[in-house]
């Protein structure tokens, strides 16, 4: 039963909505933990990683309702001394309350958040720059302390510019005595996402958008209403669907300034694209080109999450395509799932897939083994001729709130078996 179905090798037409941005959101949960008020965040999609984040929320203390897509966050009276003593373990994103824990009580203990399929994933850039704002870090078999008296503004330099880091920096700054410079920022819409929230919440934050973010923090911080913008993946993966299967969709609500990497990679396939204020309209027809070469790079360039889900609909096609891969060092996992399907993929060392249009794939049983590999086989799925089916759907579930649901929308035969 944790397995996704599809009949395939039909073109999608039809229209979805967008859903909220599983990357946007849970950013957003951790700064609510700053508040000593009241947040409301609308449009959050209802996903796995999202309910984990309620229940780390709630095992810290603060009260969590979710209705529907809003949810409300309230983190005004935390049992401080107790939420310091919290053990916050339990998954990847947890990482993400590392900043505001440390703003909030000045001390966390938590699991070392541990590599996943796409990497190895360490936090060394997390840690490194919390050092620097004066937090004294013990390091234990499997899990660490974090300790701050007061977190102190300073000038930070990253070597990567690491999403999740940045996003940690900029909580913990907020809180910070003084000003903190952060350089070589990520620059994720994601990252933008964040900083609006808290201004609006009452932080000076200056250069959002850009590498450098200079954050004055120990300004009060007070409640907010605030609605998470539309998930640029999730539209790329639908984006990447109809260049695969071919046919007309329409995607109401997508991002189209934040995906413009991808349509110019769609566009290169043959693809027509119409932008309207309501949504993003896509055609392509079956004869679609293959791209010579193209690297994932940090925003704005052609984003890593969308590496396994052009992957996919390149494999039919026509002519010779090459994927380099420069952000995850095991992004590659899906190939053997795709050559299953007949694909013609070889990798050259674990950066760089070269794929041969071939005429088409035959449906099989697959295994998705992480996120956006998941949602690569559905794709392919869309596209091969006969039923596939694609096991553990749980992977899938972190971040697409009804992938069924939406591919229904879109045309597609699929459904839960
Ligand atoms: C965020 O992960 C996203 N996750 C990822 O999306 C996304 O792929 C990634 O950014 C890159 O855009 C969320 O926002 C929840 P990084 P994050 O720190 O923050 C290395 C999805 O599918 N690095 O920017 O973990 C790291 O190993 C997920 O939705 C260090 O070396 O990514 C990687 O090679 C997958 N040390 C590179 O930096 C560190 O301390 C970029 O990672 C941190 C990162």
């Amino acid at each position: 039963m944790d397995a996704i179905h599809i009949r395939g090798g039909n073109a999608l037409f039809g229209e979805t909505r967008i859903q909220g941005s599983k990357n946007a959101v849970l950013p957003l949960m951790a700064a609510a933990l700053l508040i000593k008020d009241i947040c409301i965040i609308e449009n959050c999609p209802c996903i796995s990683d999202v309910h984990h984040m309620q229940q780390l929320l709630r095992g810290i203390g603060c009260k969590v309702k979710c209705s529907g897509h809003t949810l409300t966050i309230d983190a005004r009276n935390i049992e401080e001394d107790i939420m310091a003593g919290e053990n916050v373990t339990g998954m990847r994103s947890s990482i993400m309350l590392l900043g505001a824990m440390l703003g909030r009580v000045g001390e966390v203990t938590m699991d070392y958040p541990g590599g996943c399929v796409i990497g190895e994933r360490p936090i060394d850039l997390h840690l490194n720059a919390l050092r620097r704002m004066g937090v004294s870090v013990y390091e234990k078999e499997g899990y660490f302390t974090a300790r701050v008296k007061t977190l102190e503004g300073t000038v930070i330099r990253l070597p990567i510019s690491s999403v999740g880091a940045t996003e940690n920096i900029i909580l913990a700054a907020v809180m910070a005595k003084g000003v903190t410079v952060l350089q070589n920022a990520a620059k994720e819409p994601e990252i933008i996402t964040l900083c609006e929230f808290l201004r609006e919440a009452g932080a000076v934050i200056e250069g959002i958008g850009g590498a450098v973010l200079i954050i004055q923090g120990g300004h009060s911080l007070h409640g907010i209403r605030f609605r998470v913008p539309p998930d640029r993946i999730v539209a790329g993966t639908y984006l990447m669907s109809v260049m695969g299967a071919g046919g007309h969709i329409f995607l109401e609500d997508a991002p189209v300034a934040q995906m413009r990497s991808m349509l110019k990679v769609a566009e290169d396939m043959g693809a027509e694209i119409d932008v309207s204020r309501e949504g993003l309209s896509i055609i392509a027809d079956e004869n679609r080109r293959a791209i010579p070469y193209l690297k994932t790079e940090v925003y704005p360039g052609f984003p890593t999450d969308m590496q396994s889900l052009l992957m996919a609909a390149l494999t039919t096609a026509a002519g010779v395509s090459v994927i380099e891969e420069t952000i995850f060092e095991n992004r590659f996992r899906i190939v053997d799932q795709l050559k299953k399907m007949g694909a013609c993929i070889e990798l050259q060392g674990n950066r760089q897939a070269v794929i041969v249009g071939v005429d088409g794939l035959l449906g099989c049983e697959v295994d998705a083994e992480e996120l956006r590999g998941g949602a690569a086989l559905v794709i392919a799925g869309c596209m091969a001729l006969g039923e596939t089916v694609v096991n553990n759907r749980h992977f899938i579930e972190r971040g697409y709130e009804d992938i069924c649901r939406d591919y229904q929308n879109l045309g597609a035969n699929v459904y839960i078996g």
